[in-house]
């Protein structure tokens, strides 16, 4: 059965696959194409709608992507998003330009108000928060579009030329931020393209499964196994599609949670697949010794899970693929393409140059994580791995600050345990989307019985989050807080103070590191 289609026609912004995302979210089957793609494989692909993203640059430098023109004359609808809602200006006759002090230019929560008679907005409350990101502003806009939304800062936040079904928006609908912004993406897709929401996880799940077979064939495959969320999904899935063909190795780098290896271990060596355990603690801390730099950890653990499978590979003789459970926020926020590089997550930017697998195979790489759980659930596994909180592939490793010793994560592992055992206690699991204890690299003077102390301080992390892209600190109660420092600095020798880290995403990230 074929879907209709969107295509998210990309400008490089950050946030170009959560609005395919989105677009998934409201059951349309969609497409992120880069903008330099050919105007006629576009239409070949007989979109219902077009959606411009946003990107860096500033619509009137030569240098800034473009799109042709053309593509207003298709008769297909297009919605804008900011750098998009730019092009489409420019390119219709608007005019753009810098904008000219710091009033104009708006970053971040912005309460906007809307004309809900514009399609994009109707049914929908006249005013709310939307997330804006830009520096430039429309100074006119073009012929036939009237405006729909303004804030107190910019008049022109919307327009829309609903004859032709044309609409720009200067801010994010597609982020959690902006109130209502799902809801605007449904309205486009249903009230403006005429979408009949023929597109599910399901499908997503049969189309992938369908890959893996025709791409893996014969050969045999080798999975890194973590038992996170991610690269339990992608067991699943690949054993699905190949499974006796399918080994799934696990690399115990001594830098898990506490029991987590064993735990591991014991859900996994239950399944119909071949399964493997490999103790690495001592070789990775060895490489680890001494290093500070952030990134320079990321790739140091990157290269050294490499090295490992391949000698695993080795073992058990000619492997062909290399699998891997990375998830879209892990791509992008490694700076492929062309969004700007924010850390290396292990499994992408912190690959080696040299692999010693045929390929690469990575079937979760453009989805987000509730859409992974989503698939997990499709895919059978139990709620217990699929609501697990996440755990960076590179693990306590960027959960201590400086230097790495045996002894340093001994220690975290003992108060990140205790953090999440009183979380348990107080029935407060599913209220974070992630928590965990950061040993900052501080030594702060305290006072314990009579004596002097000059210890540690350990940073408590709890955040909110759909989607991993931007996130809230959890408002986890007093009281709570207070048992968790309480407990910590009494059963942890080596701490003596306990912090709360109160910073969303941006501008901090989810891990310190
Ligand atoms: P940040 O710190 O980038 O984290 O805001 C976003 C989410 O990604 C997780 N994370 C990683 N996951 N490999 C992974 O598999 C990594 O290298 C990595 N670094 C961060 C982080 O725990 C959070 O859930």
């Amino acid at each position: 059965m074929s879907h209709q289609t969107v295509i998210v026609l990309d400008f490089g912004g950050q946030y170009n696959q959560l609005i395919a995302r989105r677009v998934r979210e409201c059951g349309v089957y969609c497409e992120v194409k880069p903008c330099t793609t050919p105007l006629a494989e576009l239409r070949a692909m007989d979109p219902i709608g077009v959606i411009f993203t946003g990107g860096p640059n500033s619509v009137y430098l030569d240098s800034s992507p473009k799109v042709d023109p053309a593509i207003f004359t298709w008769g297909v609808p297009i919605l804008g998003i900011c750098y998009g809602c730019q092009l489409m200006a420019h390119l219709l006759g608007g005019e753009v330009t810098a904008a000219q002090d710091d009033t104009a230019r708006e970053y971040g929560r912005t309460e906007t108000f809307y004309n809900t008679s514009c399609k994009l907005f109707r049914g929908l409350p006249e005013k709310g928060v939307s997330w804006m990101s830009h520096g430039d502003y429309m100074a006119r806009v073009p012929a036939g579009f009237a405006l729909t939304a303004h804030s107190d800062n910019c008049p022109n936040v919307a327009i829309a030329d609903e004859a032709r079904g044309f609409y720009g928006v200067q801010f994010h609908p597609e982020v959690d931020h902006t109130e209502n912004g799902v809801a605007m993406l449904r309205n486009f897709l249903y009230e403006v393209c005429g979408a009949r929401g023929d597109w599910s996880m399901g499908d997503y799940c049969r189309t992938a499964i369908a890959a893996v077979r025709e791409k893996v064939g014969e050969g045999k495959v080798l999975l890194a196994l973590s038992g996170g969320v991610d690269s339990s999904v992608c067991a699943a899935l690949l054993a699905e599609a190949v499974g006796p063909q399918l080994t799934c190795v696990f690399v115990d780098h001594g830098l898990m949670r506490r029991d987590e290896g064993d735990e591991v271990e014991a859900a996994f060596s239950k399944w119909d697949i071949h399964f493997a355990r490999v103790d690495a603690e001592t070789r990775f801390l060895l490489k680890l010794a001494g290093v500070t730099e952030p990134e320079h950890k990321r790739k140091i653990i990157g290269e050294e899970f490499i090295r490992v499978f391949e000698e695993e590979a080795r073992k058990i003789g000619r492997v062909d693929f290399l699998a891997q459970g990375t998830i879209y926020p892990d791509v992008i926020e490694s700076g492929l393409g062309d969004a700007a590089v924010i850390k290396s997550h292990h499994n992408v930017g912190g690959l080696p140059d040299y692999v010693d697998f045929k390929e690469i195979i990575e079937p979760l790489r453009l989805l987000f994580k509730d859409e992974v759980r989503q698939l997990g659930r499709e895919l059978g596994l139990p709620e217990y791995l699929v609501s697990r909180q996440p755990f960076p592939g590179p693990g306590l490793a960027i959960r201590i600050i400086g230097d790495i010793t045996k002894e340093k994560a001994d220690t975290l592992r003992e108060a990140d345990f205790i953090f999440r055992d009183e979380i348990a206690r107080a029935g407060l699991e599913k209220v974070p989307d992630q928590y965990f204890a950061v040993l900052t690299n501080t030594r702060s003077v305290g006072v314990m019985g009579d004596g002097r102390t000059y210890d540690y301080t350990l940073a408590l992390r709890a955040v909110t989050t759909a989607d991993f892209m931007t996130a809230d600190w959890a408002r986890i109660p007093y009281d709570v807080l207070d048992r968790i420092s309480t407990r910590i600095v009494n059963e942890v020798p080596g701490i003596n103070r306990i912090v709360y880290d109160i910073t969303s995403k941006p501008p901090a990230t989810v891990e310190w590191e």
